[in-house]
């Protein structure tokens, strides 16, 4: 049986339309599914969107229409979002799913049972923005005197009946996992944390009683659940829970929530004392990736840098999209992009790189060797060039992968293809056709053959475009695993005389309108 691994991102906020955050999450997650899956583990891969608390409902009064009617509208817009950026997802969750109430209200109820709630009063800062309570010392000084909370969101003091959480008997526990290595990272967030929790957990406030957009406290009139108690509990609903399903049992604890920095403390802190109280396992790692800023700048309405990431892919392809965001920004910083940035990228490391070598080993193919494929006796630099491209794809990459570092995989990866390029430029198989047709020959098996180990290894992050290189060299859909890097794939195409056809382009050369160069 193949090992089980779940993987989640963050759920969205649907208050509004998908931007390159959110798009960065879900091309990072849905490169870290794919690459498992590659690898032969049975993956299970869940995103969604976060439809309750009161961000949605003011946001949904200020437009004069009901909270579900907004959230019907955005989470199509992050569906929308995932087919475009080709996201394979198995689950795309929504918090207002009946399904999901019932998950919800049994996570509180066995929280109840443990003895973990109690009723009091609320008194203290609130930030709608991020949904999220904060301490008087957390908070920061903003224009004109005001206070605003660590992450530079306004903050309402509040004060209400609600019920609390006993998180404060839970700091050594979650101190104790944080301690564990590899629960949460990367290094950086992990000491946050740390010190979080050692400055003293206090209990933590779960219900709400001035609005009633959320999950309905069981057995508690006129309280709705505090919106990150249901929104974590996705993870779960989508395993089925609180039935004993073939899901839960397979796959969960989850493998990964990939989250992003703003938002660890709910899962490396909070959620793990949710589940210890009730009684369940906690998850095995807790990722928080960086910020996708726009010039450096964070993208915000007033500035009016906003870019709509579904236009983005469309303007500059899919492909390029998720090789630029994860090539450039290393797993766990922040990032900046900008067309140029992409433009720049992907034109040096696909279009003229990787693409140029499909395109020229390809076309040789077809022209010089009447596009068949064939037998040959290799010399020492051909067998040199097999073995870099080989141990870069089949060990380096996926060792990089493993442990969320796609910019220094992807970096191995293009050292191969450029070991390629410059192999054809020393071998000049174009001035062998008349003098020594046999080297010729030996030379374009050669690169056809490191053609299939470069597709094949960037698969998880170019499907697309990788999966049409592996069709135009006929490698069997079947065989495209990482475990399948051993097959023979090369002597059956021999021996049925495969035809190459003239190549397509795959990666076109990416070019700056200059209207739209904003
Ligand atoms: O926080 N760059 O939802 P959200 C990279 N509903 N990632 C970014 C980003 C940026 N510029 N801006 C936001 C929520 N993100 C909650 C989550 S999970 C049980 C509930 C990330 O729509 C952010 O860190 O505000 C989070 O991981 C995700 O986008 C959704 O953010
Ligand atoms: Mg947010």
């Amino acid at each position: 049986m193949p090992e089980p691994f779940y993987v989640t991102t963050a759920i969205n906020y649907p208050n509004g339309r998908p931007h390159i955050g959110h798009a960065y999450e879900a091309i990072a997650a849905d490169v870290i599914a794919r690459f498992h899956r590659w690898m032969g583990r049975e993956v299970r891969f869940q995103t969604g969107t976060d439809e309750h608390g009161l961000k949605m409902a003011r946001k949904a009064a200020d437009e004069g229409r009901t909270p579900r009617d907004l959230a019907d509208e955005m989470s199509g817009h992050f569906r929308e979002m995932g087919a475009v950026l080709e996201i394979e997802y198995e689950r795309f969750i929504r918090t207002v799913e009946p399904a999901h109430h019932r998950a919800s209200q049994a996570l509180w109820r066995a929280m109840e049972t443990a003895g973990d709630l109690y009723l009091g009063r609320y008194e203290g800062w609130y930030s709608v923005r991020d949904e999220a309570y904060y301490d008087e010392s957390e908070l920061i000084p903003g224009e004109g005197g005001g206070r605003l909370s660590p992450q530079g969101t306004p903050v309402e003091w509040t004060v209400e009946e609600s019920w609390f959480f006993r998180l404060s008997a839970y700091q050594d526990r979650v101190l104790q996992l944080l301690r564990r290595p590899g629960f949460c990272e990367p290094e950086s967030r992990r000491n946050e944390m740390i010190a979080f929790v050692s400055g003293g957990l206090k209990d933590l406030s779960i219900s709400r009683t001035s609005f009633d957009w959320g999950v309905p406290v069981p057995g508690s009139n006129g309280h709705v659940m505090y919106v990150w108690v249901d929104a974590l509990t996705n993870y779960l609903t989508g395993l089925g829970y609180p039935d004993d399903t073939p899901e839960m049992r397979r796959f969960w604890p989850a493998a990964l929530h990939l989250v992003g920095k703003d938002i660890v403390r709910f899962h490396a802190v909070y959620w793990p004392a949710f589940l210890m109280s009730a009684g369940l396992p906690v998850p095995q790692k807790v990722f928080g990736h960086g910020f996708i800023l726009n010039r450096g700048e964070k993208e915000s309405k007033s500035v009016g840098n906003v870019t709509d990431p579904i236009a983005l892919a469309e303007r500059f392809g899919t492909g390029n999209l998720r090789f630029f965001l994860m090539r450039e920004v290393a797993f766990g910083h922040d990032g900046s992009y900008s067309p140029e940035a992409i433009v720049a990228r992907c034109n040096a490391e696909l279009a003229n790189s990787f693409g140029n070598l499909v395109q020229r080993t390809l076309s040789m193919v077809h022209k010089n060797l009447n596009g068949t494929v064939q037998n040959y006796s290799s010399l020492s630099a051909d067998d040199a060039l097999l073995e870099q491209v080989r141990r870069a794809c089949k060990d380096t990459l996926p060792a990089a992968f493993h442990e969320l570092s796609f910019n220094q995989g992807i970096e191995v990866w293009i050292q191969a293809v450029w070991a390629c390029n410059r192999y054809v430029d020393e071998q000049a198989p174009w001035a062998l056709r008349k003098s020594d047709p046999e080297r010729m020959t030996a030379v374009l098996m050669t690169l056809f053959r490191t053609l299939r180990d470069l597709a094949m290894a960037i698969q998880p992050v170019i499907p697309r475009e990788a999966g049409q290189v592996l069709d135009m060299l006929g490698v069997p859909s079947a065989t495209r695993r990482h475990s399948d890097f051993d097959a023979d794939w090369f002597s059956p195409l021999v021996r049925t005389s495969h035809v190459i056809e003239a190549p397509v382009p795959v990666f076109p050369r990416l070019e700056l309108a200059a209207d739209a160069a904003a």
